[in-house]
C-alpha cells in the first residue's frame, strides 16, 4: 500500500474537499519521482496538499487538462512529452516559459487565470551553484544538444552571467536556430561535435536524448580537464552513458540530473504555495549523496 501511494500519488493531509490538489502529467509517468519529492515537500513545510502522478497520451491531453482544471486542481507539473503542447493551454506565460517555448508548471491563480511556468532552467542553475558551488559568472559553457531541454535552460544559464555559451549538435542547423533566437541574451555560437576538439570548457552539460536510448555520441574527449565539470540532465540509479565517458575521459567533476530535478520541483512549489522548501534534506537521499542509504535510494527510485 505504502508503495503504491509513493508511485501513484499521496494526500499530503486530511482527505477533505479542503485538501489542493496537484499533480504531475506525463506519458509515460509511473516511473516519476515527482509524487515522493513533492511529499516530502509538503510534510517538511506543513503545507495540506495531495499530488498525484497522472498518465495522459498525447492525443488526450487538452481534453485532460480541462478536466482536470474543472475538478478544481491548482497546479501541475508537465513532462515528457507535453511541455511544448501545454503552452497552448495557458491562459498566460511566465516570460521563462515564453522565452524556453516550453512550459513544465501550471499555475491555477486565485482568480482562475491559468499560467504556464518554466522551471527547469532556475532548477538547474540552483543545483549548479547552491548544491555544487559551482561558480558561473564569467566561465566557458558547452552544451551537447539543440532539442527543447537545451532551450529550456539557455535563458537561466545567461542570467548567471557566463564568458559564453557554445551549442554542439549532431544537426548543426538546429543549434544555429537556437543561437538566432538567444543572441540577444550574450555570447553563443553553434558547431557540431567533430569541431569541438582542442578547445576547453568550464562547463559540459548533455542535454542530448541518446543516453535515454543507451546511445553514446561522438563527443571528443579532448574538451574535457580536470577544471571541467560535466552534468547530464538525465539521471538514473547507475551513472548515465554521458557519466560514464566524462570520467574515463579525466572529467574534473561529475554530476547527474538528480538535484535540478529537486530544484525546479522546489521553484514549483514555491510558485503553488509561497513556500520554499529546504530541498537539502531531499538531496540528501538522492543515488549518489553521502547520506544516501539504499533505503532511501530507493524511496526515490
Ligand atoms: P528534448 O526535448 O529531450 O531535448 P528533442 O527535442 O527530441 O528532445 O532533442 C533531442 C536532442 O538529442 C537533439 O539535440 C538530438 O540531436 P538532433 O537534433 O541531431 O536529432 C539529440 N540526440 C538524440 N539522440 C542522439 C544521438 N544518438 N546522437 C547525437 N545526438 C542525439
Amino acid at each position: 500500500m505504502e508503495k503504491d501511494k509513493a508511485v501513484r500519488g499521496f494526500s499530503g493531509g486530511r482527505d477533505s474537499i479542503m485538501t489542493d490538489r496537484y499533480g504531475v502529467i506525463g506519458h509515460p509517468i509511473a516511473h516519476s519521482k515527482s509524487p515522493v519529492i513533492h511529499r516530502l515537500f509538503a510534510d517538511m513545510t506543513g503545507q495540506d496538499l495531495s499530488y498525484d502522478a497522472i498518465d495522459i497520451p498525447p492525443e488526450e491531453l487538452s481534453s485532460r487538462v480541462q478536466q482536470l482544471l474543472a475538478e478544481g486542481f491548482r497546479g501541475l507539473n508537465v513532462t515528457v512529452p507535453h511541455k511544448a503542447e501545454v503552452v497552448k493551454l495557458a491562459s498566460r506565460l511566465s516570460s521563462r516559459a515564453e522565452l524556453a517555448g516550453a512550459v513544465n508548471t501550471l499555475i491555477v491563480h486565485a482568480d482562475g487565470v491559468v499560467e504556464g511556468d518554466n522551471t527547469d532552467g532556475i532548477g538547474l542553475v540552483n543545483d549548479l551553484r547552491r548544491n555544487l558551488r559551482t561558480r558561473l559568472a564569467g566561465t566557458r559553457i558547452l552544451i551537447l544538444g539543440a532539442g527543447g531541454a537545451t532551450r529550456g535552460i539557455i535563458p537561466a544559464l545567461f542570467d548567471t552571467k557566463p564568458r559564453d555559451v557554445m551549442i554542439a549538435n549532431r544537426t548543426v542547423d538546429r543549434a544555429q536556430t537556437l543561437v538566432q533566437d538567444f543572441r540577444m541574451l550574450g555570447k553563443i555560437s553553434a558547431c557540431k561535435f567533430q569541431e569541438l576538439g582542442g578547445q576547453a570548457f568550464n562547463l559540459v552539460i548533455n542535454a542530448t536524448s541518446a543516453g535515454l536510448r543507451g546511445e553514446m555520441p561522438p563527443f571528443p574527449g579532448s574538451i574535457l580537464g580536470p577544471e571541467t565539470l560535466c552534468y547530464d540532465l538525465s539521471y538514473a540509479m547507475q551513472d548515465t552513458p554521458f557519466v560514464k565517458w566524462a570520467k574515463e575521459n579525466g572529467a574534473g567533476r561529475v554530476a547527474q540530473g538528480w538535484g535540478m530535478l529537486v530544484e525546479q520541483a522546489a521553484e514549483s512549489f514555491y510558485a503553488w504555495r509561497g513556500v520554499r522548501p529546504d530541498t537539502r534534506p531531499v538531496i540528501a537521499r538522492l543515488p549518489g549523496s553521502p547520506g544516501a542509504t539504499d533505503t532511501m535510494k530507493m524511496r526515490l527510485a
